[in-house]
């Protein structure tokens, strides 16, 4: 079971370094088995503990060059990082990514090796139209990314339902998540106001192999809180 926690805009290098460090102490002294992944902001990147491993939010498919504000794989490395989340809604949605950048993007950073957090979800117009138009939309969101790719984790995140505190229900979790697991058998996460009073539910879900947490993970305590009903899941 893997929990990663998306910072966003949030936390300053001083709080996340407190916030790993309270995580990695969380997760040693409870002997949590769940996996943990935090993505910090870029200013705030920093190398992973032994328990729990940091991520890039967002990175340009790039190892160095002439792309103001971004940053590229020298920048990742020196901190040790080879995970980078991919195809995030608002990345998306509020910064104009498009399907074919980031493709671009899926291609560059799976040719060097990084672990993927690959993010698919339908806005709530599609959600409307039912099932079939919500796999229609994934399914043209997972085209031509190779799903064979080792290092893919997947993440399902309705768009409607991200920061919006608006959770999908869990009939809907499973028939999509099923639904995906057809297309692709990787680690497939759920995402969209995941919280402590909704994740023992949502964990118990078939195909549901973990949480990418927005709001909710932004106090070390509302991650250490989830993290810690990861131990009460009993799935094969
Ligand atoms: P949320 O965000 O938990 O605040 O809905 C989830 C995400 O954006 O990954």
């Amino acid at each position: 079971m893997i929990l990663a926690a998306n910072l966003k805009t949030n936390h300053t290098r001083h709080s996340v370094k407190e916030y790993l460090q309270a995580v990695t102490v969380f997760i040693q002294e409870e002997a949590i088995g769940a996996e943990a992944v935090i993505f910090p902001p870029a200013t705030a990147l920093r190398k992973g503990t032994s328990a729990v491993s940091i991520g890039a939010q967002n990175a340009y498919p790039v190892k160095s060059g002439s792309f103001t504000g971004e940053i590229g794989t020298e920048q990742l490395e020196e901190f040790e990082l080879n995970t980078i989340l991919i195809g995030h809604s608002e990345r998306r949605h509020l910064l104009g990514e498009s399907e074919a950048f980031i493709r671009q993007k899926f291609d560059f950073f799976a040719q060097q090796g990084y672990r993927i957090f690959f993010c698919i979800g339908e806005p709530i117009e599609v959600k409307e139209q039912g099932f079939e138009a919500v796999m229609a939309y994934i399914q043209t969101q997972l085209e031509r990314i190779d799903l064979g790719y080792d290092n893919l984790v997947l993440a399902y995140e309705p768009v409607w339902a991200i920061g919006t505190g608006k959770t999908a229900s869990s009939e809907d979790i499973a028939q999509v998540h099923s639904a995906i697991k057809k297309l692709c058998d990787k680690p497939l996460l759920y995402g969209g106001s995941a919280k402590p009073k909704n994740c023992a539910e949502i964990l118990s879900i078939e195909g549901v192999d973990g949480l990418l947490i927005g709001t909710a993970s932004w106090e070390s305590k509302g991650f250490c809180d989830m993290l810690q009903i990861t131990k009460t899941i009993d799935k094969d």
